[in-house]
């Protein structure tokens, strides 16, 4: 079966159908997967997949370094990883012994997945093992048209700024304040700064790198100027134009380039029924 390629909204992500990816890639298949995942803005898509946890982490092996919880790693977070799997972090609003399956509201607002980084993860790829009825959607908001479609004096402007991200600002938001309580300084001292405009490094294109999730500030203007500039951005960001909603079918693994999407998981399921996913994540590349 050869395997065949299809948009998922006009201009952004594929759908890649012929392929099995719970079986190991050729090195062809292989290539051709890292250069859809470049033309696709960074979203892919492969539906009715039997992926085992085992599958699922050498399928994502394909990208670059799997990432792996470790020692070092933050304590709040370490019930949510899949035990025996320590490259499987669990999203799920399931309880089992009254013990959650996973972290309920990871991502429940626009975010790159931890900007707040000083080098961020390359990418996470999302696989489906259960979903609620209805509801439970992923966002994902395009960075490169952001970028494309401001005008060449805004462009200007961005050019050479700094923004800082900051996890403290997701924490204060969600039911992340549970896991924190008491530990918000731990937190607030989990911060970066980054160009607004980045280069992608396979691409060669540019896109815009902040997030109402994140970002706390631009560097080095007042207060003022940095809230009226990120405010906008990120209402242009999050347009409809640049969205793609993504309703989920159980077996679906969703793969996204974190240096040029912004996601947002849809918080609306939770009396709808049990969704219940998987997430391996790419490490950024030493070279990036
Ligand atoms: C994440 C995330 C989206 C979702 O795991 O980083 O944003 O829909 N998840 O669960
Ligand atoms: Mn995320």
């Amino acid at each position: 079966m050869s395997i065949s390629y299809s948009s998922l909204a006009p201009g952004f992500g594929l759908r890649i159908d012929g392929l099995d990816i719970s079986q190991p890639l050729t090195q062809e298949q292989s290539q051709a997967m890292r250069d859809a995942w470049s033309r696709a803005n960074g979203v892919l898509l492969f539906r009715n997949q039997n992926l085992s946890p085992e599958q699922h982490v050498a399928f994502t092996a394909h990208f670059g370094d799997v990432y792996r919880q470790g020692a070092a790693n933050n304590k709040a977070l370490a019930p949510y990883y899949l035990p025996g799997h320590p490259e499987i972090f669990r999203v799920s609003n399931k309880v089992i012994d009254g013990q959650p399956a996973g972290r309920e509201d990871a991502g429940t607002y626009w975010h790159s997945d931890g900007s707040w980084q000083a080098n961020p993860p390359l990418g996470s790829l999302l696989y489906a093992v259960e979903i609620p009825p209805v509801g439970g959607d992923t966002m994902f908001a395009d960075m490169y048209r952001a970028y494309d479609n401001l005008s060449d004096t805004f462009k200007l402007m961005l050019e050479g700024l700094e923004a800082e991200h900051s996890l403290a600002a997701a924490v204060l938001r969600t039911s992340y304040a549970k896991e924190y309580a008491g530990r918000l300084d731990e937190a607030a001292a989990k911060k970066a700064t980054h160009s607004i405009v980045k280069t992608h490094p396979q691409s060669g294109r540019k896109c815009l790198f902040v997030n109402p999730g994140f970002t706390s500030h631009i560097v080095g203007i007042p207060q003022d100027e940095s809230s009226a500039i990120l405010n906008f951005l990120y209402a242009h960001i999050v347009k409809a134009e640049n969205v793609y909603r993504h309703r989920w079918q159980k077996n679906d693994l969703i793969m996204w380039d974190n240096r040029c999407n912004l996601n947002y998981a849809v918080a609306d399921y939770k009396k709808e029924g049990v969704r219940y996913m998987h997430r391996t994540t790419v490490k950024q590349r030493a070279e990036v």
